[in-house]
């Protein structure tokens, strides 16, 4: 375990687990229709890479970077695109991959963006739900593993662009966050 972890929350295991469930549930329900998935960065690359290698048929793949405006300034439903996608998304059926859906924020203005792009159908996959501190009603329609009320990092996510590189998820100590 990594010199800085507290505890390891999900392992590599069950997160392979949690993949092989969800790619299931996608290829399923995505045969045939060519779907675009896209990828929110930089958290969900470890997990989009893994997910999508579950899925037989064809899957397009798009990257987008966005951060959401959380100040009391504006609205909640604004966000930043700092990258944008390569293509249109009209009339695609559009599969948001995020690593963790937290407040809820991001998403709710990435869907609301996406039906003003004129986007056949949207749907979200998240490998973690975090609920506890949820502000927008987003329906994560696939979701692989519950998570507790804790800052998380590993498989993609980070602390200050650490850890992402890490095979499983877990909690780091307090010192860190004290030194950092
Ligand atoms: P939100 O749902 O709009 O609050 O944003 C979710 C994003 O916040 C995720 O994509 C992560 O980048 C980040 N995030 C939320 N909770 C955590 C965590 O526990 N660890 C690392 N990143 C997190």
């Amino acid at each position: 375990m990594n010199q800085d972890m507290q505890k390891v929350l999900f392992s590599e295991e069950e997160i392979a687990q949690a993949n092989q469930k969800l790619g299931k549930l996608l290829a399923n329900d995505y045969k045939g229709k060519n779907p675009l998935f896209v990828c929110i960065l930089k958290g969900a690359v470890v997990f989009l890479t893994d997910l999508v290698r579950q899925i037989p048929d064809s899957v397009d793949l798009e990257f987008i970077d966005a951060s959401s405006y959380n100040g009391q300034t504006t609205t909640s439903g604004e966000v930043k695109i700092l990258k944008d996608l390569d293509v249109s998304v009209a009339g695609r059926d559009v599969v948001f991959v995020e690593d963790i859906i937290d407040t809820g924020l991001t998403l709710k203005a990435l869907m609301d963006l996406f039906k003003e792009r004129h986007a056949n159908s949207i749907k979200i996959v998240a490998l973690l739900d975090k609920p506890a501190n949820r502000q927008q009603n987003v329906k994560v329609d696939y979701v692989g593993l519950q998570c507790p009320d804790e800052f998380v990092v590993g498989y993609g996510m980070d602390y200050n662009e650490r850890y992402r590189n890490l095979s499983y998820i877990g909690v780091l100590k307090p010192e860190v966050y004290m030194n950092n």
